[in-house]
């Protein structure tokens, strides 16, 4: 059984750097209103994050925006174990 990974977006915390949306643009755009990332089809939580879960051949693509983020705003959790990868 291939493996799940829940995305998280602090969205409060983005500067809007384009990083994710050049590096992994099937996931993530630029909103043109407030200029900040959108994870597209995520769910928004009560805390202002967003939320999306991935399986694994969306992971890698994921992971490399998340460590081009300069304000570590993207993390991404294996469902698995609960363990937060970054
Ligand atoms: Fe924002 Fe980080 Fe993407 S600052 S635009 S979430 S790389």
């Amino acid at each position: 059984m291939s493996k799940k990974f829940k995305i998280r977006h602090d969205r409060d915390g983005c500067i809007g750097c384009t990083s994710c949306a050049n590096i992994c643009p099937r996931f993530w755009q630029m909103n043109e209103q407030d200029g900040l990332a959108d994870l597209q089809d995520a769910k928004r939580l009560t805390s202002g994050d967003t939320e999306l879960t991935i399986s694994e051949e969306d992971f890698e693509d994921n992971m490399e925006a998340a460590e081009s983020c300069p304000v570590n705003v993207i993390h991404l959790v294996d469902i698995g174990s609960g363990n937060e990868l970054i």
